[in-house]
């Protein structure tokens, strides 16, 4: 069973005003308080939702394989900080509609893999389910972004099943390989580091780290296929 962590994978982005925000946090919890809430509950009711199919599927292929392809997951609902300094950024109404209606992150389920290749395998089973529906897809592992960040994004729309009626949510899922994840905590970590100045000298080392971390899951995977042959 994969461990889980509700470690909050923050926005990489810095926030505006602090003063505005907290009076703006204030308005949209006093003008909405019980339908952000409500809003709030359904994308953790479909980041649940997506957990247990990925908790399945890990299962399912540990019993074929005789390993887990799937380390960790990890899931996090955006805060309301996050979702405001958004909405501002993109110039979209601060309401809850708004808010469902223009953010595809506020939930977000990042699967943490093994090997690339079990990355690839997980996405195929996920998006063959026939209550899923891709929106989106990045592949930063196939072209990874210029800073060298890697990982595959996709947005999907899952419905919940509450009472009296069905709900389409949207959620991201990142999947990442160990060595993915490592690079991408610890570059945020630098990078956002208070008052540090743009640096080409940083910029190139972490380029050369994420190289040297996508060098060693290529390794890594054909000593797992060569290990794989050797037992067939
Ligand atoms: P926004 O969602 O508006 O930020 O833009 P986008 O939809 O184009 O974002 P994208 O799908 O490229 O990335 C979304 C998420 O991926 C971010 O919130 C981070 O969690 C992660 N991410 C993207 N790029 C980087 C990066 O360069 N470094 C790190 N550490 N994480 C990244
Ligand atoms: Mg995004």
């Amino acid at each position: 069973m994969p461990q889980k962590s509700n470690a909050d994978h923050k926005s990489r982005e810095g926030l505006p005003d602090v003063k505005l925000q907290k009076n703006e946090i204030k308005t949209l919890m006093q003008n909405y308080a019980l339908p952000y809430r409500e809003l709030m509950s359904y994308y953790r009711c479909a980041m649940m939702e997506v957990e247990t199919k990925f908790n399945v599927l890990n299962e399912e292929l540990s019993l074929q394989y005789d390993r887990n392809p799937i380390e960790t997951i990890k899931t996090r609902l955006k805060s309301p900080e996050s979702i405001l300094e958004k909405l501002h950024r993109k110039n979209h109404p601060v309401t809850v509609d708004s808010i469902e209606r223009n953010l595809n992150d506020i939930a977000g389920v990042r699967v943490i893999c093994a090997f690339p290749s079990d990355i690839y395998q997980l996405e195929e089973a996920f998006l063959k389910q026939d209550d899923i529906r891709l929106v989106e897809r990045k592949d930063y592992i196939a072209n990874p972004k210029p800073n060298g960040y890697r990982s595959l994004h996709l947005i999907v729309e899952i419905p919940i099943f509450l009472h009296d009626h069905k709900r389409l949510m949207r959620v991201e899922v990142q999947f990442r390989t160990i060595s993915m994840d490592w690079w991408a905590s610890l570059e945020h970590k630098i990078r956002y580091k208070k008052g540090l100045q743009e640096s080409d000298h940083v910029d190139q080392e972490l380029f050369e780290c994420a190289q040297m971390s996508a060098e060693l899951d290529s390794r890594m995977e054909k000593l797992q296929h060569f290990v794989g042959d050797l037992y067939e």
